[in-house]
């Protein structure tokens, strides 16, 4: 498979972040249910940039005409001193093509090596999202507990 290369998210990624939060399908597997405006999504994002406990990865390929391709971000929220939401959102263009669980996978390394603490990593995921769980499953996570009826947590202990 062609080397996916993770980078932080820069000011040049708001656009297409906006794009694949207001996706359908990402909107019915997110907890919000709704889409969000632009204005707000531009408070939040230069919120996010600035902010330590965020880290917000893009996760990129580089195509046979040597293009650069945005293929999806994957989100830390830190929630706690050492816990970490963990989110995935890959471009709806280059969904079903077995690129998730690389990114996600890349991703959690990246974030391990550049955050030596011992960190839990959690995911909320809706429990109809069967890529969802099975990406974050195949990447180490573990089922932990049902939130309410429609959401599932699980989580990875990094350990370091
Ligand atoms: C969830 C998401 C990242 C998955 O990416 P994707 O490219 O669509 O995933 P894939 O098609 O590669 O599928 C991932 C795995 O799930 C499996 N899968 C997909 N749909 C499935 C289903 N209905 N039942 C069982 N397994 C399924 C695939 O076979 C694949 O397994 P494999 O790697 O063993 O072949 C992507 O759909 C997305 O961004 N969705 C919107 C946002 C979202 O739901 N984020 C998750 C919130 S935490």
């Amino acid at each position: 498979m062609t080397k996916l290369n993770i980078r932080s998210a820069t000011k040049n990624d708001s656009s297409d972040l906006l794009e694949w939060r207001n996706d359908p399908l990402t909107i019915q597997m997110s907890q919000s249910t709704h889409g969000v405006s632009p204005a707000d999504h531009d408070l939040w994002f230069q919120k996010a940039l600035k902010t330590q406990s965020i880290k917000l990865l893009i996760c990129e390929i580089e195509s046979d005409l040597k293009k650069i391709l945005k293929i999806g971000m994957v989100r830390f929220d830190g929630t706690a001193d050492n816990l970490y939401k963990v989110s995935i959102n890959l471009n709806p263009l280059h969904r079903g093509k077995g690129l998730a669980k690389k990114c996600l996978e890349s991703s959690v390394n990246d974030f391990s090596i550049k955050n030596k603490r011992n960190i839990q990593l959690i995911a909320e995921i809706k429990a109809s999202n069967e890529a969802s769980k099975k990406i974050f499953c195949d990447v180490g996570f573990k089922y932990l507990k049902n939130i309410d009826n429609n959401f599932l947590q699980y989580m990875l202990d990094l350990n370091l």
